[in-house]
Parts: C-alpha cells; sequence; structure tokens
C-alpha cells in the first residue's frame, strides 16, 4: 500500500523528466497560462481519462467530471465550471463524454438504494422516464443499457443548452458547439453521436431564454 504511493511521486518525477527531455520549455510555457479550445464534461470512472483517450496535451482540455457525467442545474461545481469555461476562457466546443458500461447509469436501471448517491442517480432515471416508450421495448438488457448511456448523454447536451450561460453566450455571437460522444471502455473508440448544437433553436420552445 505504501509503496503504491510511493510510486506515484516518483511517477512524477519521471513525467517531468520526459517532458523536460522533449521539451525544456515545456513547463515555462504551461505557467504563461491556459487557452483551451475544449470544455470536457466526463463521468468519474477511472477508465475514461479526458485528455488520454483523445491524445490531448495539457493546456488543451479544461475538465470537469461527476458520476454518470451529469449536468444539474443546481450544482454550483458545474455551473461554475462551464461559466468560467464558456465566459472567461472562451472554449469554442464542449463534450459531454458518457461511456458504455457507466456505473451510475447500471444504477439508474435498479431499484437497489446505495446511499446519498441514490439522489444524484434520481437524475439519470429521470432520463429513464422520459424515454421508457423506446427502452422499454428493448428485450435485450445490454442493449437497452447501452441505448440508456446514449440517451443520457444526450439529455446532458441538451440541459447544457438550457442553461441561461450557453444561451447567452449563443444570443451574443459566440462561437461554442456542443456534443454528445460516448466511449467505448471495450475498444476505446468513441462514437460521436452527432447531435450538434450551436443554437438554441432546437431546444423546445418553453426553454429558449429572451436577453
Ligand atoms: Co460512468
Amino acid at each position: 500500500m505504501e509503496n503504491f504511493y510511493k510510486q506515484l511521486l516518483e511517477k512524477n518525477k519521471d513525467w517531468v523528466a520526459k517532458k523536460l527531455d522533449e521539451n525544456p520549455e515545456f513547463f515555462d510555457n504551461l505557467a504563461q497560462g491556459q487557452k483551451p479550445p475544449l470544455l470536457w464534461i466526463g463521468c468519474s470512472d477511472s477508465r475514461v481519462p479526458a485528455n488520454e483517450i483523445i491524445g490531448a496535451p495539457p493546456g488543451e482540455v479544461f475538465v470537469h467530471r461527476n458520476i454518470a457525467n451529469m449536468v444539474i442545474h443546481t450544482d454550483m461545481s458545474m455551473l461554475s465550471v462551464l461559466d468560467y469555461a464558456v465566459n472567461a476562457l472562451k472554449v469554442k466546443h464542449i463534450i459531454v463524454c458518457g461511456h458504455y458500461g457507466c456505473g451510475g447509469v447500471k444504477a439508474a436501471l435498479t431499484n437497489d438504494s446505495i446511499g446519498i448517491i441514490d439522489n444524484w442517480i434520481r437524475h439519470i432515471k429521470d432520463v429513464y422516464r422520459f424515454h421508457h416508450k423506446e427502452l422499454d421495448l428493448m428485450k435485450d438488457e445490454t442493449e437497452r443499457f447501452n441505448r440508456f448511456v446514449e440517451l443520457n448523454i444526450v439529455e446532458q447536451v441538451y440541459d447544457l443548452a438550457k442553461t441561461s450561460i450557453v444561451q447567452k453566450a449563443w444570443e451574443s455571437g459566440q462561437e461554442l458547439m456542443i456534443h454528445g460522444w460516448v466511449y467505448g471502455v471495450h475498444n476505446g473508440l468513441v462514437k460521436d453521436l452527432n447531435l450538434t448544437m450551436k443554437d438554441n433553436n432546437s431546444l423546445a420552445e418553453v426553454y429558449q431564454l429572451d436577453f
């Protein structure tokens, strides 16, 4: 146990040495500031490391991760990350990246009580309720689980578009695209769900804000 912990610090030193070997100014450049073009909203799952799966170096991705990549409008952490990314960093893209085999989404399919997390998972159950006609038709459990993962991502993309932060950016003509991705932990590949949003026209009218 102690050994594992010590190794982390050793690995950090190795990483620094490798980076400096490749580019002696690597950290000096990063210390100047950040201008990432991308906000990543992903799952906390240890198998889905944001930068690594898209080959992005430090400085390229602003990251928010939580259980099942949720966009919950009362989540101050998510709202603060979104506000800073859109209004200060002026990111051009937001990617909501979920993944097949997501434990949070799987938990939402059961009636088990796990603890406080039940209240977080409840938001995923809402996604099931919105789409229960399609999901209930699927007899194959894996197929239904996979589709539920995808639909949860779709809803989080819409939930981002519903925020006053995103709508205001669009209203002011800021270039900002929101995408939904699903990552395959079994093969490493990303599937683009092709639901890119760049204005609030595809939101139901009731959500569209006038500023
Ligand atoms: Co997950």
